[in-house]
C-alpha cells in the first residue's frame, strides 16, 4: 500500500478577505491552506503549527509584511520557512526590500493561478531538497563523529596496551636482570669459596689430590649451572638473526636429532603426527629451535622423574604439527609425565619459576620460550592434564 504523504501547509496572510479567498481557491486543491488577516494573528498560527510556505501581503494594519518577514527570519525556529511576498506594490525598490529581508520570491497582484502554483511548487521543492541535504549532512556528520570517537577510543586503547606491554616488558627485564645476578652469584660464590679453601690448605701444606678431586665435581656442577643460565639468556633478542620462512617439520627434525639419544636412553617413545600440507611459518629459526628444545627437555625431565618413581611406567611423547585454526598453525608436544600441579599452573611462565631441586633448573626455559613466541606474533599455550600429562602448544600465524 502506498502511504500518501500529508499535504503541505501554506499560510496566506492578507488583510483583504477577497485577496485571501482568491489565493486560497488556487491552492486548496493541492495544499492544506491556513489564513491570517494580520501579523499578530499570523504569528499565533505559525507558533501553533509552522507552515511549509508563507504567502505574505505587505500593507496590513498593526504590523506590515516587511516587519513580519524580518521577525520570522530572525527566529531560529522559523527562518527556514520560505516567504513569498504577494502584493499590489509593484515598485522595484519594494521588491528589492522584500527580497533583502529574506523572502524567496515576490509576486505582484493580480497573480494568475498558474504563476502562483508554479512558484509555490518550486519553492516547496527547493525547501524539500534543502531539508533533505541538511538531513544528509547531519547524518554524515553524526556518522563521521561516531567513527572518529571509535577511532580515538581504539587508538587510545592501543596506546595504553602498548604502554602496558612496554612497561611490563621493562619490569620483567629489570626483574630478570636482578634475579639473574642473584642466580649467577650463588654458583660463583661456591666456586670462589672452594678455590680459596684450596689456597688456604695449600699454604698450610694440607691440600691433597683426594680433596681436589672431590671438589672438582662441585666446581664443574656450578660452572655448568652458570653456563645453562647464560645459554638461556643468550637466546633472548638476537638482532643479527633474521626472520625467515621455514617448515615446522624441518626444525622439529633438527631438534629431535639433537635430543633423540637422550629420549632413547630414558626409554621414551616418540610419536609423530605431521600434517605436511601446512604452509611455512615465519620466525628466527634458531630461536624457534631453542623453544622446541626447551619444551622437549622439560618433557624428558618430567618423564624421567616419573620413570624413576614408577618402574613399569611407559613414557611417551606425542608431537603433532597441525592447523590450530583458520589463521594459525600449531606444534604440540604432549607427554604423559603427570602434568603440572594446578597450583603451579599460573606461575609456569614466570621467570625463575621451577620445581626442580635447587641447583638443577633455572626456571627460565618456559618464560623465555613464551617471550620468543610472542615476538613472532605467536604464542605458547599450556593444556594441562594434572595427574596425566602436560601438552604445550607452540602457535604461529600461518
Ligand atoms: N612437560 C612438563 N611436565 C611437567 N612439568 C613441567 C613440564 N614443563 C614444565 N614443567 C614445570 O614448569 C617449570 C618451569 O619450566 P622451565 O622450563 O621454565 O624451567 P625448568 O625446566 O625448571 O628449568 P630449566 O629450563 O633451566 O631446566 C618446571 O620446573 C616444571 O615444574
Ligand atoms: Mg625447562
Amino acid at each position: 500500500m502506498i502511504q500518501e504523504s500529508p499535504k503541505e501547509k501554506i499560510l496566506i496572510i492578507d488583510d483583504i478577505p477577497a485577496s485571501v479567498k482568491t489565493l486560497a481557491n488556487k491552492l486548496e486543491e493541492d495544499y492544506l491552506v491556513l489564513t491570517a488577516a494580520n501579523g499578530p494573528e499570523a504569528l499565533d498560527i505559525i507558533h501553533a503549527e509552522p507552515p511549509d510556505l508563507i504567502l505574505l501581503d505587505i500593507m496590513m494594519p498593526f504590523m506590515d509584511g516587511y516587519e513580519l518577514c524580518r521577525l520570522l527570519k530572525q527566529d531560529e525556529k522559523f527562518h527556514n520557512i520560505p516567504v513569498i511576498f504577494v502584493t499590489a506594490r509593484a515598485e522595484e525598490e519594494d521588491q528589492a526590500k522584500g527580497l533583502a529581508l529574506g523572502a524567496v520570491d515576490y509576486l505582484v497582484k493580480p497573480v494568475s493561478a498558474a504563476i502562483v502554483k508554479a512558484r509555490v511548487r518550486t519553492h516547496l521543492e527547493l525547501k524539500r531538497h534543502r531539508e533533505h541535504l541538511e538531513r544528509m549532512v547531519e547524518e554524515r556528520t553524526r556518522e563521521l563523529n561516531k567513527a572518529l570517537t571509535l577511532l580515538q577510543a581504539k587508538k587510545e586503547s592501543e596506546f595504553r596496551r602498548a604502554a602496558e606491554v612496554h612497561s611490563g616488558r621493562m619490569a620483567a627485564l629489570g626483574e630478570m636482570a636482578t634475579s639473574m645476578a642473584h642466580e649467577i652469584n650463588q654458583p660463583l660464590n661456591v666456586i670462589s669459596i672452594t678455590v680459596q679453601s684450596w689456597q688456604l690448605l695449600n699454604r698450610r701444606g694440607a691440600l691433597t689430590t683426594e680433596k681436589m678431586l672431590h671438589d672438582v665435581q662441585t666446581l664443574l656442577d656450578n660452572v655448568n649451572r652458570i653456563s645453562r643460565l647464560i645459554d638461556h639468556v643468550r637466546t633472548l633478542g638476537h638482532p643479527s638473526q633474521e626472520i625467515c620462512g621455514f617448515y615446522l617439520q624441518d626444525v622439529l627434525k633438527d631438534a629431535l636429532s639433537l635430543c633423540r639419544m637422550q629420549f632413547l636412553h630414558h626409554g621414551i617413545t616418540i610419536n609423530l603426527d605431521i600434517d605436511e600440507s601446512l604452509p611455512p611459518v615465519r620466525a628466527v629459526q634458531a630461536e624457534f629451535e631453542q623453544v622446541l628444545l626447551n619444551l622437549l627437555s622439560n618433557s624428558r625431565y618430567a618423564l624421567g622423574e616419573k620413570k624413576s618413581r614408577e618402574g613399569n611406567f611407559e613414557p611417551v611423547v606425542n608431537i603433532r604439527i597441525c592447523r590450530k585454526d583458520k589463521d594459525r598453525v600449531c606444534l604440540a608436544i604432549e607427554d604423559n609425565g603427570g602434568g603440572i600441579d594446578p597450583l603451579a599452573e599460573e606461575n609456569i611462565f614466570d621467570p625463575f619459576f621451577t620445581t626442580k631441586p635447587p641447583g638443577q633448573g633455572t626456571g627460565l626455559g618456559l618464560s623465555i620460550s613464551r617471550q620468543l613466541m610472542l615476538k613472532f606474533k605467536g604464542d605458547l599455550l599450556l593444556i594441562n592434564n594434572p595427574g596425566q600429562g602436560a601438552c604445550f602448544e607452540i602457535v604461529l600465524p600461518g
